[in-house]
């Protein structure tokens, strides 16, 4: 996640970097538990899921095998996590009920009403104009469809600073942060209703800094072994200040979940 690491492969680090942390098939943190937990008790059986910004294709796996979904598309903009995605589900013997789909940002390439679901995580963060994605999830939403929506946030007011900056330029992306509530607005707005927002920030303190302690341990020698040393340096340079971010509520996750009005 670092400038480094952000020149090689269309903006994102070489995924085998953050599946040595986040684990294989994920570019984000907490694994199937806690796409699990996005979608919470909510059924998603017989459904037909849109993942958008379906990285490597491990939370659509889990939103087939542990959630119930019928199928999922997952839709990303680099052609190496498609291809990524498409190998995994192959490899399960999943392409029935597993398709990914290469795109560009902007309008989704889907027709309106043709999913009962959609989930995203962690990638929203790269979408500038909330509004506008927002709104294409209730255009592709049947009727009483659900948004199933984890996202790297930030608290209300910090939004803008040194601390962010920091954060921003170690990433090595253009992201674009909103708090819980702004996204809570622009969801109501948009044409939802039973709006849930759920701070995730205080989970994942605790999960960034054992993320943090591993790299300075163990993970740390075996990402030097199969990176580098610079690269090692890179990451755990970047986790320190990861950690900052989100002790101090610059960077603060959080799941939205929302039902499509009408
Ligand atoms: C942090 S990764 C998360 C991937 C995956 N959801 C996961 O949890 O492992 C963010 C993903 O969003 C994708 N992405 C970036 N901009 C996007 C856009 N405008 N539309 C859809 N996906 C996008 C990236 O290519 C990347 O796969």
């Amino acid at each position: 996640m670092t400038q480094e690491h952000a020149q090689t492969e269309g903006g994102y680090p070489k995924p085998g970097k953050l599946e040595m942390i986040w684990g294989e098939g994920f570019m984000s943190p907490g694994g199937p538990d806690e796409v699990v937990r996005i979608i919470a008790d909510h059924d998603l059986s017989g459904c037909s899921v849109l993942d958008i910004g379906s990285g490597l294709g491990g939370a659509a796996i889990v939103l087939h095998q542990r959630c119930g979904a019928a199928s999922v598309t997952g839709f990303d903009v680099q052609a190496l996590l498609v291809d990524s995605a498409r190998e995994r589900a192959r490899a399960l013997g999943l392409t029935d009920r597993l398709r990914f789909v290469l795109g560009t940002p902007g309008p989704l390439p889907f027709e309106s009403s043709s999913f009962d679901a959609v989930f995203s995580k962690d990638a929203i963060i790269h979408v500038a104009d909330k509004s506008a994605i927002y709104g294409e999830m209730a255009r592709l939403l049947r009727p009483e469809g659900r948004i199933f929506i984890g996202d790297w946030l930030t608290s209300d007011g910090r939004g803008h600073g040194p601390l962010m900056d920091r954060f921003m330029e170690l990433a090595g992306h253009d992201f674009h942060l909103a708090s819980l509530a702004e996204v809570g607005a622009i969801v109501s707005a948009t044409g939802f209703t039973d709006v849930e927002l759920i701070d995730r920030g205080d989970w994942y303190l605790v999960e960034a800094i054992a993320e943090r302690e591993r790299l300075r341990g163990e993970l740390g020698k075996a990402f030097e072994n199969r990176w580098g040393f610079d690269a090692y340096r890179d990451e755990l340079n970047f986790w320190e200040t990861l950690v900052e971010a989100v002790a101090e509520g610059v960077v603060r996750p959080g799941h939205v979940r929302a039902r499509k009005r009408f």
